[in-house]
């Protein structure tokens, strides 16, 4: 590959970053945040070196799961502004460098939404068949629900006329049959009016079961035979409407699920998707204080097209989900991470940050961001992560972890001059408010979180073979340590993590090298030599990291 290459799978090496607009910014000072808002703080973001921005959903919605029950798919959320502002928005972004996508959330729409209006009305609606429903009584389908502490079904009796809907999640989110062809043309007309308006993409909400046909009427369901043909029409006609815009898929699934979902190894579906199982095998590494469940996790993940990528995370907008551990392995993180029941949903995940989930310890918390870019992937950040955000155990379930941004010390954090109980949800209190926590004063310091994470992105931003390169790990001794190098063709990076507390010296053996070739790290001035067999001894603190790029004597590479 060239470098150049990388302007064109711009996705591959991409700093995603997913905010919500109303908990961001509020311009307008009502108390919820705006486009207006946001448009002030996008020199925040291209500052940091975030190239992508992830806009959670900004539609109108009747707010029984944060905006992802959607009452039209066109529209704009008037408290967030106009399409005018957002376009505003959109274009400041493009011109500081920053492409923007957003939330496509058509697996349900809202009860409110004028299609379920009209379909729960009558049999003899037009819009009957844009949802599933069936006239038997349901089955204990208590095991399928997405969110066991609200329902116990997935299926909701109409009263009116004596059917059952479905819904994965919420009731008040009726599922879209997708099976219905005048259905798939909505959605394609959605993502077509959205591209048209300047996004690049979409993050899609959901994938597995907007494509499951499960509950759906046997004959519509027959001639819907594969939903991955569908996935890929979407994915081509998102190549014809907005050139490089792309797919990023939530697909919590087992690696080779995940897979399929790619189109297998040639591609042709999602352009990315979340690592969800990285993600959670790294918790019960940083749990254990063992590099190998995330070593697992890594190399087990099944080969995808050289135009695919993996969207590696930290924490998102829901609870970290550790679904796909086993019990005991969640009962490790869990009790090492969030202990009380408060801390806990679902029975599966946790609805804090990283911050308060490693009690605050700098130097740790700081291991496992440099861990999390430099791993083989697009690193996807949410908001409030570049300057150590805590959560509110305060607020209700997972909107623990969506409490306002936190600018300045000041009133609301800054994110607002309205009154605090006119904001979407409060303000963290204690070790993690606004008062210790902020961007203006982390702006001013060279030893912030902020300053560490801008640094971060600038070397994972000049290093493309951490999003592009092959991945192996390292063999050395220490089980406590992450030892990786990411090749490609003109060069390498090897990237050292001890999950460990204890400082140690790890020996490693670089194939190909030898003493023509030295080791420069990328964090802190320092330079080591190889010797002739490409042997080298490298010392770790305590949950220390180090980023090494392998230079050759005669690199013209800039270091
Ligand atoms: C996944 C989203 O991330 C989550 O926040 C939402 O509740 C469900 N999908 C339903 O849309």
């Amino acid at each position: 590959m060239r470098i150049t290459d990388t302007a064109d799978l711009w996705w591959k090496n991409a700093v995603v970053y997913c905010l919500d607009v109303e908990t961001f910014m509020d311009w307008d000072g009502d108390g919820c945040g705006d486009f207006a808002g946001l448009a002030q703080r996008l020199d925040h973001l291209a500052d940091l070196g975030v190239t992508c921005l992830w806009l959670m959903p900004f539609y109108p919605t009747a707010e029984r799961d944060d905006g992802y029950d959607i009452t039209d798919f066109y529209g704009v959320d008037p408290r967030l502004g106009t399409h005018g502002d957002l376009v505003e928005v959109i274009r400041t972004a493009n011109d500081r460098g920053m492409r923007v996508i957003a939330d496509l959330v058509v697996n349900h729409t809202s009860e409110k939404h004028p299609w379920f209006r009209s379909a729960r009305s009558s049999k003899d609606s037009p819009y009957r068949d844009f949802y599933v429903w069936r006239a038997d009584p349901p089955p204990d389908t208590s095991a399928q629900v997405v969110f066991p502490d609200q329902e116990d079904s997935i299926w909701q009796l109409e009263e009116k006329t004596g059917e059952w809907y479905l819904h994965k999640f919420y009731r008040q989110q009726p599922d879209l049959n997708v099976a219905n062809p005048l259905v798939r043309d909505e959605i394609a007309k959605v993502m077509g009016f959205w591209l048209q308006l300047g996004l690049s993409g979409f993050r899609v909400d959901a994938v597995p079961f907007l494509l499951e046909t499960a509950g759906v009427d046997e004959q519509e369901a027959a001639a819907f035979p594969d939903p991955h043909q569908y996935l890929r029409a979407l994915r081509a006609l998102l190549g014809r409407r907005a050139e490089a815009a792309v797919l990023l898929g939530e697909v919590n699934l087992p690696h080779e699920q995940q897979a399929e979902f790619f189109g297998g190894p040639d591609g042709g579906e999602l352009t990315m998707q979340f690592d969800f199982i990285a993600m959670q095998a790294m918790y019960l590494s940083l749990a254990r204080c063992d590099a190998a469940p995330l070593a697992d996790a890594l190399t087990a993940r099944p080969r995808i097209s050289p135009d695919n990528q993996w969207g590696t995370f930290v924490r998102n907008h829901d609870e970290l989900t550790l679904d796909k551990l086993s019990e005991d392995e969640r009962a490790e993180v869990f009790a090492a991470f969030g202990p009380e029941a408060r801390m806990q949903v679902y029975g599966r995940g946790l609805i804090r940050r990283l911050p308060p989930m490693l009690a605050g310890d700098p130097r740790r918390i700081r291991m496992v961001y440099s861990l999390m870019f430099s791993l083989p992937g697009t690193p996807v950040l949410f908001y409030g992560e570049e300057i150590g955000m805590g959560e509110s155990l305060a607020a209700e379930g997972r909107l623990a972890v969506r409490t306002p941004m936190q600018w300045t010390s000041g009133k609301n954090g800054g994110f607002s001059t309205a009154a605090a109980g006119r904001l979407p949800g409060p303000v963290v209190e204690g070790g993690f408010s606004p008062e210790h926590v902020n961007v203006a004063d982390q702006r001013r310091d060279p030893d912030s979180m902020l300053a560490f994470m801008r640094l971060l992105i600038r070397r994972y931003r000049e290093s493309p073979e951490l999003g592009w390169g092959n991945f192996e790990v390292l063999d050395q001794p220490h089980p406590q340590v992450f030892a990786h190098l990411s090749s490609w063709d003109d060069g390498a990076l090897v990237a050292l993590h001890n999950l460990g507390a204890e400082p140690c010296t790890v020996p490693l053996t670089l194939a190909g090298c030898g003493s023509t070739h030295r080791l420069e790290d990328l964090l802190v001035a320092c330079s080591t030599p190889l010797t002739e067999d490409g042997s080298v001894e490298l010392t770790l603190e305590g949950y220390g990291y180090r980023w090494l790029r392998v230079v050759a004597e005669d690199s013209r590479r800039l270091v």
